[in-house]
């Protein structure tokens, strides 16, 4: 067996170590050398002719089409994603939800986004969409009942992220994604808090499955990246336009992603444990209102979470109780191990004051049910350092905000 078998049979752990490391990408070595070429040579005219008509992963053609290593990439995703065709890559995480939308709407279409989305994607849909003659309208996705009334002749795509990267709902992806297929929808979800080891899109109704690369398959905080996995209906146009609109990723970018794959599991369950303690920690602390992390037992999505999953990251956020935004930027001040930072995934900590109320047009902040003197929210990417050191970390930031 070369590198791994047939990654069907195998559980994710196992495919995440084989994935991808077919003998035609990495020949005799362990890993997918990094291929760098913007041209390729063929043999002669008659081979040049018949390469025009051949557009496939595999296929030598020119640069912006890939080399060995971003196939090899390509191929571990989709492996990693039961009933996928076929995944594109893309520059950045944010190039990806872009591009599966424009593969899946045109002029005159509707897009229903979920109103806990990501910021940049919102601001995609919001500005640029509008400009092209796409109309994007915000909705509620914990509202599964409202779901279908919201549904117009010009919806065409339904796009969710769950649980949302910065309140953490958790969304019944089966049911609404029954919903708007029954309908026609094209249904894309941002799965990158999961990944495809934790939260198996395709299988639960998603049409593309959208990954921001950059966080935990990356691992490290050293590259940008991004990347579609589509079924048989969609992966062609989603291959068409991407093409058409030249996305590539870089094969330097590849290969560290290919390598942050073959350790994401042991990653994301260290730092998933590690959230989990110091959640709990959080918890029981007067000056929290709540903690929304939904592999907690008891936290809002816990139930759909158990349902679905079969994993999470370390990713999570908790709000303080009856403090000023002035507090909250003190205890996030005093924090010596958590880095202030965006790009979660890594294998250092971070924390960020969220404003998800910035971002809403439907939904809530604080969300219902959370004690109503609660508003300034706090977001903590939980890293490979161990547990305890963190809980002291945080034990010392809180104990400097009870002197202040
Ligand atoms: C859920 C989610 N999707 C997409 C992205 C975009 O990824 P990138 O930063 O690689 O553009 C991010 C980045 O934070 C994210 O959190």
């Amino acid at each position: 067996m070369a590198a791994g078998g047939d990654p069907k049979d195998y559980k994710p752990a196992t495919r995440l170590v084989g994935a991808g490391r077919k003998p035609e990408w990495t020949g005799p070595a362990v890993n997918p050398p990094v291929w760098r070429a913007s041209t390729y040579l063929y043999e002669d005219c008659v081979a040049q002719e018949a390469g025009r008509h051949v557009n496939a992963d595999g296929v030598f053609h020119y640069g912006a089409r890939g080399g060995p290593t971003q196939w090899a990439l390509a191929e571990a995703l989709t492996a990693l994603e039961p009933g996928a065709a076929g995944t594109m890559l893309y520059p950045t995480g944010l190039a990806a939800p872009v591009m599966a939308l424009l593969s899946v709407l045109k002029t005159g279409d509707e897009v229903l986004v979920s109103d806990n989305s990501y910021d940049p994607t919102r601001s995609f849909a919001v500005h640029a969409l509008k400009d092209y003659g796409i109309a994007a309208r915000f909705f509620d996705p914990l509202d599964v009942e409202g779901f279908p009334a919201l549904i117009g002749d010009k919806t065409r795509a339904l796009l969710l992220e769950s649980p949302g990267s910065l309140s953490m709902e958790v969304c019944d992806v089966p049911a609404l994604a029954a919903a708007a297929k029954a309908r026609g929808l094209a249904v894309l979800l941002d799965n990158t808090w999961a990944g495809p080891t934790g939260f198996q899109a395709l299988a639960h109704g998603v049409d593309l499955s959208i990954l921001a690369l950059t966080k935990h398959v990356g691992g490290h905080s050293d590259l940008m990246l991004g990347s579609v996995t589509a079924n048989a209906e969609y992966y062609p146009r989603l291959r068409k336009r991407s093409l058409l609109l030249g996305q590539q990723a870089s094969p330097d970018d590849c290969a560290l992603a290919l390598r942050g794959l073959r350790t994401m599991d042991v990653r994301l369950e260290r730092s998933s444990r590690s959230a989990l303690k110091i959640a709990e920690w959080l918890g029981a602390l007067p000056e929290v209102a709540q903690v929304l992390f939904p592999m907690l037992p008891g936290a809002p999505g816990h139930e759909v979470w158990k349902r679905d999953f079969t994993g999470g990251c370390g990713l999570f956020t908790f709000i303080l109780k009856g403090r000023d935004a002035a507090a909250r930027d003190r205890l996030i001040d005093a924090l010596e191990l958590f880095g202030i930072g965006y790009s979660w995934g890594g294998f250092e900590s971070l924390v960020l004051a969220v404003h998800p109320e910035r971002d809403r047009a439907v939904m809530p902040w604080p969300p219902a049910g959370c004690d109503p003197a609660g508003r300034h929210a706090v977001r903590l990417w939980i890293g490979l350092e161990d547990p305890d050191d963190l809980i002291a970390d945080l034990d010392q930031a809180f104990a400097a905000l009870k002197l202040a």
